[in-house]
């Protein structure tokens, strides 16, 4: 793993953003990174279920600010303002279609609902983006479930001389 991994962990929430309703997901993402993967958050924000936004703050994130991984929450189901895996998917060059069937497998265990998250996960550059859904609950249970792996990805990524930087 990189000596000092950073992430960002980008909560996706039109009433969150609109201060409606407190961000529960973001904080509980951040304990399990910091304690148990031993990264730094160099990165939190809560923005709207807006694509162009997404998408900018996603490609900022990572070709800018540079981070090993970016955890998003929010916006993965089937309501019209969902467009997480879509902001997503236009800003990876390369799937990870592991993490997200790992993460839907534990979860259909948990819980027939799981089926209602269309999340992503993906590589730009050097940055992992892994989408988690919105719930405290679920964004816990789905980040457990690919923790054990994170720490080689990451590994991984930081020593690929290969990694495409920017398109
Ligand atoms: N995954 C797990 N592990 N546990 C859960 O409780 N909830 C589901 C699903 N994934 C859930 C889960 C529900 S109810 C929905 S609607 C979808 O995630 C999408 O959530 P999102 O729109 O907040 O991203």
């Amino acid at each position: 793993m990189p000596t000092a991994v950073k992430v960002g962990i980008l909560t996706i929430s039109d009433r969150g953003a609109a201060g409606l309703y407190p961000d529960k997901s973001g904080p509980v993402i951040h304990q399990i990174i910091t304690e148990q993967l031993g990264a730094t958050v160099a990165r939190t924000a809560i923005i709207p279920d807006d694509f162009e936004t997404i998408k900018s703050t996603l490609i900022a994130w990572a070709e800018e600010d540079n981070l090993n991984l970016i955890l998003t929450s929010g916006g993965t189901g089937f309501a019209p303002r969902d467009v997480t895996p879509e902001a997503t998917k236009q800003v990876i060059h390369r799937e990870t279609p592991g993490l997200v069937l790992a993460m839907l497998q534990r979860s259909l265990a948990v819980t027939p609902h799981a089926m209602l998250s269309r999340m992503a996960a993906g590589i730009r550059g050097e940055t992992l983006i892994v989408n988690l859904p919105g719930s405290p609950k679920a964004a816990r249970e789905n980040l457990e479930t690919i923790l054990p792996a994170l720490p080689h990805a990451l590994e991984l990524l930081a020593n690929d001389p290969n990694a495409e930087k920017s398109h």
